[in-house]
């Protein structure tokens, strides 16, 4: 869920649907606003986008204000109907609360309010919060420490921001687990889930720690922990601004962020590589003991950024010898998995949010491994809970299916492994030096697919009406035909599917009926040839049962080019590197196939980009 909280001298209501609009990606099955005014609390929500909310406050304006709140609401407990949109009151409509996260505990505090006369009215765990904090209030006429009384009885991961019709210029949130952070304007305050809510006002901001509850006012910012110690703040500069998070003549994000993906990954380069191909990584501050001693390395992670890892996995194993794990992080911690001092777990998130890779580092540091994470948003939680991390310098991604962020977040894996390689004095003799100028050349190369893309475009609506498209791959290829089949089941909501190409001869290859599209990934002719061969041999056994080959090769495969039924070409690059230019044409395929179904690529239905819960 996205949540927004202001204090100032403008319009409240203003501020907080500029910011839910930009919030809207973490989820938009319903949004609500509440601001005090009169001396009193106006609310309206509204099922469904936020479109439908600034609808009704069209149709019924709410008084102006200067202290509000909003949400924008991903579901998890209860329907995504007005009832449990978000804001949500105490019975005598005096508190509002806005909350992302679960509160664990929650049927337990709804029978004690029920046992204590209070009416609830909605299925969500948040209304027990309204219902507490009343009470609270009432004990202390002090917002922020009856905020920090709830929370003391609250368990789960929340973050919570509320307002009181008695405290009018006052806003207070708290956080455990779920991200909050504080814009600091000049005589205004924003609580935000993300800086981007606030952007367009200020670009300083205030990182809260975990457990901390914020009050905020026209004229300053209060944080103590949830023990009511006052606790130490860190004020940082945002380092992208407005325009960043627009869609700048794009018909969506996601086209803008895959278009930005050259710039993407030159900037993620950027200084961390010196002219002699030495990497420079100090900013990751692993000290050299931990890299020389590490005898295994995990990467945990969800999603595309799973992905990444898993590609991950080639290039660190081939690079550095050392032995390298990929787990979903949704699974990692309830198997029990076998860490000690010596292993180097890698969180990789474009967020730096997502509850089940967070809590997957959690158990990571407890059993005493050393965590890195690869993130892409500053002073995420992710990264505050690791020991070192690598940001990814992909800017703001909007478009809930993750482009740009993935090809950053592959670029920082191929940067840890070759320096875990450099630091650990492997010998691959000049490989480092030559990855490192390849890389380089990656912008440029992207560049290129871009400008080819048409014919991707065309095939896409021409595929529209099919129900199924698998995706084949070998080594580096199988993931990436895990994210061509993902990127078209989050986006076209079609029955997609990515298999090691090998393998389909164990099953899959029962699917393959006349006319079915096949995607398939195909390796460098040089190099690697058997691999590319085998691949081939594969192709012409699913031809011969009638799929119609979409085959993803490098410029001047000839060997592969008669099995092709349509031949999307790529840049000659080096095995290990080809998912960077190969996954680009499949982002356009699932962006261009989804909208010739009709659907919005931005934000595709069910799903919300940064889930903050497990
Ligand atoms: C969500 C998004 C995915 C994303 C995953 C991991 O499920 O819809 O696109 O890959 O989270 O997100 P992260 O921020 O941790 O990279």
């Amino acid at each position: 869920c996205g949540i927004v909280g202001y204090a100032g001298t403008q319009s409240a209501l203003d501020v907080v649907l500029a910011g839910l609009r930009r919030l809207e990606y973490r989820g938009y099955d319903s949004a609500g606003a509440a601001v005090l005014a009169g001396g009193g609390l106006a609310t309206a929500k509204k099922s469904g986008k936020l479109a439908n909310l600034e609808k009704e406050l069209m149709e019924r304006p709410l008084p102006s204000a200067t202290t509000g709140i909003g949400h924008t609401r991903w579901a998890t407990h209860g329907a995504p109907n007005d009832a449990n949109a978000h804001p949500h009151l105490d019975n005598a409509g005096r508190v509002a609360v806005v909350h992302n996260g679960i509160i664990e505990n929650f049927a337990e505090l709804r029978a004690e309010l029920r046992a204590r006369g209070h009416h609830l009215e909605s299925e969500t765990d948040t209304e027990t919060v309204a219902h507490l904090l009343s009470e609270s209030y009432g004990a202390h006429v002090d917002l922020a420490a009856a905020m920090r009384e709830v929370c003391g009885r609250l368990q789960g991961a929340f973050t919570l921001v509320a307002v009181h019709a008695d405290a009018p210029d006052r806003v207070v949130g708290a956080r455990r687990n779920s991200p909050l952070v504080v814009g600091v304007g000049e005589g205004e305050y924003f609580l935000a889930s993300d800086v981007a809510a606030f952007i367009d006002h200020t670009r300083t901001a205030i990182e809260l720690g975990q457990d901390q509850v914020v009050e905020v006012w026209p004229e300053g910012v209060a944080v103590t922990g949830f023990d009511g110690l006052p606790a130490e703040v860190r004020t940082y500069h945002v380092d992208w601004d407005a325009s960043a998070a627009e869609k700048s003549g794009y018909a969506s994000f996601m086209l803008k962020e895959i278009a930005e993906q050259p710039k993407a990954v030159a900037d993620t380069l950027l200084g961390r590589v010196d002219e002699s191909g030495t990497l420079l990584l100090d900013e990751v501050r692993v000290p050299p003991e931990v890299l020389r001693e590490t005898s295994k390395v995990v990467v945990v992670a969800c999603g595309t950024a799973f992905h990444a890892g898993l590609i991950a996995k080639y290039a660190i194993e081939h690079w550095t010898r050392l032995p390298c794990e990929v787990e979903l992080a949704s699974e990692f911690r309830y198997r029990d998995p076998i860490l000690d001092h010596g292993t180097l777990v890698i969180a990789i998130s474009q967020s730096g949010e997502t509850m089940d890779t967070l809590m997957a580092l959690r158990h990571a540091r407890e059993q005493g491994a050393h965590v890195l994470a690869i993130c892409n948003t500053n002073g995420s939680t992710i990264p505050r809970e690791s020991d070192a991390v690598l940001y990814t310098h992909a800017g703001p991604e909007v478009a809930v299916a993750s482009t740009k962020a993935f090809l950053t977040q592959l670029v920082a894996c191929y940067l840890v492994a070759l320096w875990l390689a450099q630091h650990r004095g492997e010998k691959f003799g000049d490989e480092i030096g030559e990855v490192v100028s390849e890389l380089a050349g990656i912008p440029g190369d992207l560049e290129r697919v871009l400008e080819t893309m048409e014919p991707v475009r065309e095939l896409a609506r021409s595929l529209a009406g099919h129900d199924t498209v698998l995706f084949l791959g070998r080594h580096v290829g199988y993931p990436v035909a895990l994210e061509g089949a993902l990127k078209l089941k989050e986006l076209a909501y079609m029955h997609a599917e990515g298999f090691a190409a090998g393998e389909l001869k164990h099953g899959p290859i029962a699917l393959i009926d006349q006319g079915l599209p096949v995607v398939v990934l195909v390796p460098s002719p040089r190099g690697r040839s058997v691999l590319h061969d085998k691949i081939v041999s594969n192709i012409q056994e699913i031809r011969a049962r009638g799929a119609r080959t979409v085959v993803i090769a490098e410029e001047g495969d000839e060997a592969v080019a008669p099995y092709a039924d349509h031949l999307i070409e790529i840049p000659e690059v080096p095995t290990l590197l080809q998912p960077l230019v190969a996954t680009v044409p499949l982002q356009v395929f699932a962006c261009e196939l989804a909208t010739a179904r009709g659907n919005e690529v931005d934000q595709p239905r069910n799903l919300a980009k940064s889930v903050t819960v497990e």
